[in-house]
């Protein structure tokens, strides 16, 4: 496995590589979530690259950079198991050198959910993807179902800039009772840790709801919110049944839907997701 930290390094190992590249773009403190993609990456590619950056324009609050949990060693341990071809570790002088001016603003699809809570997001994702696009140039690129959002916007923006790269969306991957592998998890006191299984919980109940012919979105939606307030732990951002294409909020489910909610269990927010038939 071969490490490069700059962008004429991997540029170099670039050159030499035929046939197609895996890229798996991650923000490091590896779980089996992001392995579940390096893995699928692997099966799917002759050359696999992994990128560890913690892309601070995604980032909005000080404190979550400063607090971002990280641990290199162990990552690229974990990395040279799942048989990664390269990993790129850029600072943040090769990602965005004094001067860096230009953004990529994904409109529409990021006015909502994460897009509503956390300003200038996507913004930050999209554009260090397309950096990083532009950059490593990989045949397809891994991304995370736990993230739909982002899968759209990242599928937005290679769409309608003609970026030669095929999106591939990943199930999340979650622990034995349903909570969603995060690298946020291990911030939850073991009482936190608990009752964030409320997040899985909620979205189960959408799809049991669905499932058992409810199509009342509201409904929906307050059977979750309900079932959410009565973890005292548990702070609710928002609680979302919306389009699963365009992430409008639906009044009836009458079309592929996506159940998804963002919940502080104590100082940590966590974010979860379900797709609805
Ligand atoms: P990060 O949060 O490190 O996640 C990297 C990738 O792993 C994302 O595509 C995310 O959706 C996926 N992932 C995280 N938890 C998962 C789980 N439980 N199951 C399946 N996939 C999971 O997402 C980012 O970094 C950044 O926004 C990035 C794309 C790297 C741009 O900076």
């Amino acid at each position: 496995m071969q490490i490069a930290r700059t962008i004429a390094e991997i540029t170099a190992l670039r050159k030499h590589l035929t046939g197609n590249v895996g890229f798996v773009p991650t923000m490091g403190y590896l779980h089996q979530g992001h392995l579940a993609l390096v893995r699928q990456a692997r099966a799917e590619n002759p050359t696999v690259i992994v990128s560890i950056y913690v892309n601070p324009s995604q980032v909005n609050r000080k404190e979550d950079l400063a607090g971002y949990p990280r641990d290199l060693d162990r990552d690229l341990e974990l990395l040279r198991e799942a048989q990664a071809d390269i990993v790129f570790v850029p600072s943040d002088a090769e990602m965005s050198p004094p001067g860096f001016s230009t953004w990529i603003e994904v409109e529409g699809l990021t006015r909502q959910l994460e897009g509503a809570s956390r300003p200038g997001h996507f913004r930050g994702v999209a554009t260090i993807v397309a950096g990083l696009f532009n950059i490593v140039r990989p045949s397809r690129a891994y991304f995370g179902g736990k993230d739909a959002q982002q899968v759209l916007v990242i599928r937005r923006m290679v769409d309608d800039l003609s970026m030669d790269v095929e999106i591939v969306a990943v199930p999340t991957v979650r622990e034995g009772d349903g909570l969603a592998m995060s690298s946020r998890n291990v911030r939850l006191s073991p009482e936190e840790r608990r009752a964030a299984t409320v997040l899985f919980r909620a979205l189960t109940l959408a799809r049991e709801l669905r499932d058992n012919g409810q199509t009342d979105a509201g409904e929906v939606r307050r059977r979750m919110t309900q079932l959410i307030e009565e973890e005292p732990l548990a702070q609710i951002d928002y609680v979302s049944i919306a389009d699963a294409a365009t992430l409008e909020e639906l009044s009836a489910i009458d079309r592929p839907a996506l159940a998804s909610l963002a919940v502080w269990i104590g100082g940590t927010r966590l974010i979860d997701n379900m797709p609805l038939q």
